[in-house]
């Protein structure tokens, strides 16, 4: 939704809508589901019914017990190879997952800027052979790459959707990001898997100023900028083929409404003080459609969630569908949410019949899986998969109570010693209606 009077426009928007029932018949046309798409406004009320108990939180781990995909590279954000209905993939007997790395040389923090995209491969599904990078040198688009989605497309190639964040060769580091593909042959011989045959690459979707704010439209008050993490989903009940991503609200800070018309109910809105600062959070999971079978051109559409005044950052959205319902996820973390709100580093989830609108937070707040308290830096970047296996990384261990910024002044060595940059152990979660619970710990590196 726009950032524009809210009840005047429902008003105006009824008006239309009636319109359109009448002359539907009369002119033969009709409105697609995306054009009555009913962006869900994830709220302020809905993030304070969170409670944080043994039904959302992760165990603890011990980081030191734990074995690195890479013995060079820091690792994060990792994904696998699906298939075209979401399930991890095999190729000729090879699992095989993405992941964004790092030389371990470089300070965690620090390992945005750099981020390259390495593969693994595994005939057993958990212990994992390194590909190395995914890209030939100086093929892929941005000054660098962050996180995508991988599938095997229609022709039986790997195509793999990704974020180009800057621009190649740029003097200073900046941060656009660009969503891209690029499609390669699948080579496997006994002992391993390679990619070959690359297509150009190309840049695929870029934010639009009006459903998606574009970098331009980000003032410096806002502390961050988004529109990266592209997730393919293709529709099992209509056959569509989808990107969904993270992104922000459109438009500008300055022209945004302190607006209570998507803080909550009535009667919480007279209970409840927003600090006008959360006027700058303006996450959202974006979603747009695929317009050839070739998966290079696609249509952006509305939002299907938008967290104005709770959350600045919905990062790598996927959705996936059990029974009738399609369930939404995003990863955020606690310095993300608006002031005023508490909630922590966690898995956040929505659940509805309709993928376009009709969202309710998943245990009425949304959080499905949160770090333990007394490791709240635990983990992050779940992925969870159709049979409820969720897949994260090994995040900061051990921070004694200090918070990412303090501990972003610590001494490389500390930051180093405290950062894991692995997967981290699997957690099996079970999903019943509206209500999701941790039912226990998986081995390290299974993706199904
Ligand atoms: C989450 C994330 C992603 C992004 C990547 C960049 O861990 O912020 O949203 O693609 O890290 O490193």
């Amino acid at each position: 939704m726009k950032w524009n009077k809210v009840k005047k426009s429902k008003s105006i928007i009824a008006a239309i809508i009636g319109l359109f029932i009448i002359f539907i018949p009369i002119v033969g046309s009709t409105v697609s589901a995306q054009e009555n798409a009913d962006t869900f406004n994830w709220t302020r009320e809905n993030v304070s019914n969170l409670t944080i108990n043994d039904k959302n939180t992760a165990p603890t781990f011990n980081k030191d017990e734990l074995v690195k995909l890479s013995s060079d590279y820091y690792i994060w954000d990792a994904w696998p190879l699906q298939d075209l209905n979401g399930h991890p993939a095999v190729v000729n007997g090879f699992k095989i997952i993405f992941a964004l790395s790092v030389q371990k040389d470089v300070l965690p923090g620090k390992r945005h800027d750099l981020a390259q995209i390495q593969y693994f491969y595994s005939n057993d599904g958990k212990s994992w052979e390194s590909g190395g990078p995914v890209f030939k040198a100086g093929e892929a688009l941005g000054s660098r790459q962050w996180a995508g989605s991988s599938i095997v497309n229609k022709d039986g190639k790997l195509q793999i959707f990704y974020t180009a964040t800057g621009q190649k060769n740029e003097a200073g580091l900046s941060y656009d990001q660009r969503l891209a593909t690029a499609t390669a042959d699948v080579r496997t011989t006994n002992t391993g898997v390679s990619f070959k045959n690359w297509s150009k690459h190309q840049i695929i979707l870029e934010a639009d100023g009006k459903y998606y704010q574009t970098k331009e439209q980000t003032g410096n008050e806002e502390s961050s900028y988004a529109f990266r993490d592209p997730y393919f989903f293709q529709d099992p009940k209509t056959g569509e083929q989808y990107l969904l991503f993270e992104a922000n609200t459109a438009g500008k800070l300055a022209d945004r409404p302190y607006n209570n018309e998507f803080i909550g109910s009535e009667e919480f809105r007279q209970n409840h003080v927003t600090p006008e600062s959360s006027k700058a959070f303006n996450g959202s999971i974006g979603i747009a459609k695929a317009t050839n079978k070739d998966l290079s051109k696609f249509e952006l559409l509305p939002p299907l969630l938008e967290a104005n005044y709770v959350n600045d950052e919905l990062e790598r959205p996927s959705v996936i569908v059990k029974g009738n319902s399609y369930y939404l996820f995003a990863k955020t973390h606690t310095e993300k949410f608006a002031s005023g709100l508490d909630a922590p580093e966690g898995l956040y989830g929505f659940t509805s019949d309709s993928l376009f609108g009709g969202y309710q937070p998943l245990n009425d707040s949304g959080l499905v899986i949160a770090n333990p308290t007394d490791n709240p830096y635990q983990a992050y970047s779940w992925m969870v998969m159709p049979n409820g296996t969720v897949t994260s990384f090994v995040n900061y261990v051990n921070v004694d109570g200090k918070d990412m910024y303090e501990v972003g002044k610590q001494s490389p060595e500390y930051q180093m010693e405290h950062f894991g940059g692995m997967l981290a152990p699997s957690l099996k979660i079970s999903i019943t209606r509206d209500t999701t619970k941790v039912l226990h710990e998986k081995q390290q590196g299974v993706f199904k």
